[in-house]
């Protein structure tokens, strides 16, 4: 399949008929996608940048590689493009490929890291990029953690601040895309980063766990998207919302059973995966995945 084609899927299941249910449940279209991630061989958890982080509980680094390689291998079984970039010795939070770069339309919007410890990992995303062609390429003033906090719908930029990018980088990235910047503020250290807080499911079908956002961030995100789904704590906490779809597959944490239900009922297909090692390092699969989005057709 190239990355153009489109397969349709219609999941015709019938639904019981709640308030917050829609009566038919939609037919969903994936899009293949093409995604950039990075083998977690050197991965590890020396140092704690986020509550998750616990560096005198052991990893399993063999369990770590097997569970990214069975995500590798269902986004490939799904029809999608995966590249990789060689992980750096020193770089253990590298596998969060997501954190690398925003791209959108094909620009490349670099990162740079909040803590010390990251860093390195800016310029060698930045290398990739220049070095496999993208042209437009923007190497940041500001404090941005990639899509970690920007996430792309049809027509915005939804951008997190708070813990790790800053409101400048939110302009900045204004600027450079040319998108609409919505800039919303996280309030619970647990969801740090925008995509463990909130996921785009499709164009500009959202979900999200409100209590991780400020009063006016959730008035802001009830009154953009008023038909969000909206998650419960106990899902948020499994990282029900770090998750990849492509329009109709969505891949999350195997734990998050409640939020499977509730896209099921909205006529998506959730696929559960164990990624409990990467967990330790507080990512689940979105942090595991960079989203490269091309320039349109005939722009
Ligand atoms: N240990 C990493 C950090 O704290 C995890 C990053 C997770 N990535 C993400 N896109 N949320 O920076």
């Amino acid at each position: 399949m190239t990355q153009t084609q489109t397969q349709t899927q219609t999941q015709t299941q019938t639904q019981p008929r709640t308030q917050s249910q829609p009566r038919t449940v939609r037919t969903r279209t994936p899009r293949a996608r093409h995604y950039l991630m990075c083998r977690p061989t050197h991965f590890d958890v020396t140092y704690a940048i986020n509550p998750w982080m616990d560096p005198s509980k052991p990893v399993d680094a063999g369990l770590a590689v097997a569970q990214w390689e069975q995500l590798r291998a269902l986004h490939q079984e799904l029809g999608h493009t995966v590249e990789l970039i060689e992980p750096l010795p020193d770089c253990p939070d590298m596998v969060y490929a997501a954190n690398g770069a925003t791209i959108v339309d094909g620009k490349v919007l670099g990162v740079r890291f909040r803590n010390a410890e990251r860093a390195a990992e800016g310029p060698a995303y930045l290398e990739w990029f220049r070095a496999n062609g993208y042209q437009e390429v923007h190497d940041p003033v500001h404090v941005n953690e990639g899509e970690g906090d920007f996430l792309v719908t049809r027509s915005r930029l939804l951008a997190g601040t708070g813990f790790r990018s800053t409101p400048e980088s939110h302009a900045e990235a204004q600027e450079f895309f040319g998108r609409p910047v919505i800039s919303l503020e996280l309030v619970d250290p647990r969801f740090y980063h925008l995509d463990t807080a909130l996921a785009v499911l499709d164009g500009d079908e959202i979900m999200y766990y409100p209590e991780a956002f400020s009063a006016g961030s959730r008035a802001v995100l009830e009154r953009l998207f008023p038909d969000a789904v909206r998650v419960t704590e106990g899902d948020a906490a499994v990282f029900a919302l770090n998750v990849v779809s492509d329009g109709y597959h969505v891949i999350l944490p195997e734990a998050a059973t409640g939020v499977a239900e509730q896209l099921r009922a909205r006529g998506f297909r959730p696929i559960g995966l164990d990624l409990s090692e990467l967990l330790k390092g507080g990512g689940s699969a979105k942090c595991c995945t960079l989203e490269i989005r091309p320039r349109p057709a005939g722009a």
